[in-house]
């Protein structure tokens, strides 16, 4: 498989950098294609620990390289700071870290508008406030400014138009002290000096890497009910998280795509506001949150936990069809006396198995729950399928089975080291890389 594609099957938050990070070594290529600096991705190995948010996790690979796409929203700033943190951690991105001339520009302005709509209006979204909204807004309004664009002759126009159109909402939400478009302008040509040399026609790179035999893999951000059309909307981030987003987002034909991963945490978590049916209040869901760590990486938000939501799961592999899923935080789920997996909802006395599009009926669904005997025995760190005590091994298998896709990865921890690869699956997705991504797992290879 030499093009894969890695997204979240839940509201995001499910694990992706880890997995990424670990399969960096079966691949040549990163790429995003969707999102921005709301995304928050970790990766831990022995004792370093790297908080990403717009440079995919492959700039850890020194022999990968690393594209931010077109379907991008970038924030030249949090770029620049990004890239800074990572040269004084010793990570070398000169070269290996390209961005998409048709990526779209966040201007501080649609932070600020972003911001201001959150402190507003009543039916919060819960958005990171980092202006994501409002930077897809102008694009589909067609006055964005894009990366390539940051000196063009036509940025002022641009600005001018995003101006008029931006400044009344502004106004009406009572934020003043906006840069006006002479000082947009000032910024957008310091930008273009600072990453000017980064930026390129990523699609045109891909398709000379593709012609080349290089592998490239897809790294999605935020989840598919997060997704703009198919999640919980208006609950939802601006893009499009799931599968058909990758080709629209990189610039790729659909028919270069050859597998894809669905991440999927071993329970359920959600930042921000909108209907969550599994979501529970109490000691579970502080277990859960004090044992995964759910604390939002981007906005230090505590994340809402809840059971593992399988019609949510199985909506996903629907939009998705995955290949494979990785299974994340199994470990959390360690002291558990047992355990639950909604296998459907229950709303105004009919059973739905089919997750809804409706709010109302999102928010009334009452979850009817499978009941999955806890294994109350440690698994942090176990890396071999069989070495998972049995009531653990059953509680995947069950999973597999509830969703329909099988599962190749099994993270037992936030570590790297700490991951079961699954057999033959892993082989038929890896290839002859199977071994490199063991090494790198091992710590026998890459940084
Ligand atoms: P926005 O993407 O900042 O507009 O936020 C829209 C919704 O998506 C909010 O509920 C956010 O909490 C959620 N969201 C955005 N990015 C992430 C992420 O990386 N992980 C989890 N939730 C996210």
């Amino acid at each position: 498989m030499k093009n894969v594609i890695v997204l979240g099957a839940q509201w995001g938050d499910e694990g992706k950098g880890k997995i990424v990070d670990l399969l960096c070594p079966a691949f040549d290529n990163v790429v995003r294609f969707q999102g921005g600096h709301n995304a928050g991705h970790t990766v831990r190995f022995a004792d370093r620990h790297f908080s990403l948010h717009l440079v995919p996790s492959g700039i850890l690979h020194s022999g990968v390289d690393c594209f931010l796409g077109p379907g991008m929203v970038i924030a030249p700033d949090a770029l620049n700071t990004e890239l800074a943190s990572l040269a004084e951690a010793g990570v070398d991105t000169t070269g290996r870290l390209f961005i998409s001339d048709r990526a779209q520009v966040i201007l501080p302005t649609h932070a600020s508008l972003d911001q201001a709509r959150e402190e507003a209006s009543s039916g919060r979204i819960g958005t990171t406030a980092r202006g994501i909204g409002p930077a897809y807004e102008m694009r589909a309004a067609r006055c964005g400014v894009r990366m390539g664009e940051l000196d063009a002759e036509l940025l002022e126009q641009r600005l001018r138009v995003q101006h008029m159109r931006i400044m009344p909402e502004l106004d009406h939400l009572g934020v003043d002290g906006m840069p006006r478009p002479s000082e947009l302008m000032a910024l957008c040509r310091t930008w273009a000096d600072e990453l000017g040399g980064r930026v390129i026609d990523v699609s045109a790179r891909l398709a000379e890497k593709m012609a080349a035999g290089e592998r490239i893999l897809f790294e999605g951000a935020q989840g598919a009910l997060l997704d703009v059309d198919h999640g919980t909307y208006p609950f939802v981030t601006s893009s499009t998280p799931t599968a058909g987003g990758v080709a629209a987002g990189a610039g790729v034909a659909p028919t270069r795509l050859d597998a894809t991963i669905g991440v999927l945490k071993a329970y359920t978590t959600r930042v921000g506001g909108g209907p969550f049916p599994t979501e529970l209040e109490g000691d579970v869901a502080e277990f859960l949150r004090d044992r995964g760590n759910e604390f939002g990486t981007t906005t230090g938000r505590p994340r809402r936990c809840g059971w593992l939501d399988i019609v949510a799961a199985r909506y996903a592999h629907r939009l998705n069809a995955f290949d494979a899923l990785a299974l994340t935080k199994l470990d959390v789920l360690d002291d558990l006396d047992e355990i639950q997996l909604c296998t459907g909802y229950r709303y105004q006395g009919e059973v739905i198995e089919d997750f809804p599009s409706s709010l109302a009926v999102l928010e009334a669904a009452e979850p009817i729950y499978r009941r999955v005997e806890g294994w109350r025995a440690a698994t942090t760190g176990v890396t071999r399928i069989d070495d998972l005590p049995l009531a653990a091994r059953r509680f995947v298998e069950v999973v597999e089975e509830l969703v329909g896709a099988p599962a190749m990865m099994v993270s037992t921890g936030a570590r790297r080291e700490e991951t079961i690869l699954v057999d033959p699956l892993a082989e038929r997705l890896l290839g002859d890389r199977l071994s490199s991504v063991l090494e790198h797992r091992d710590g026998k290879a890459g940084v």
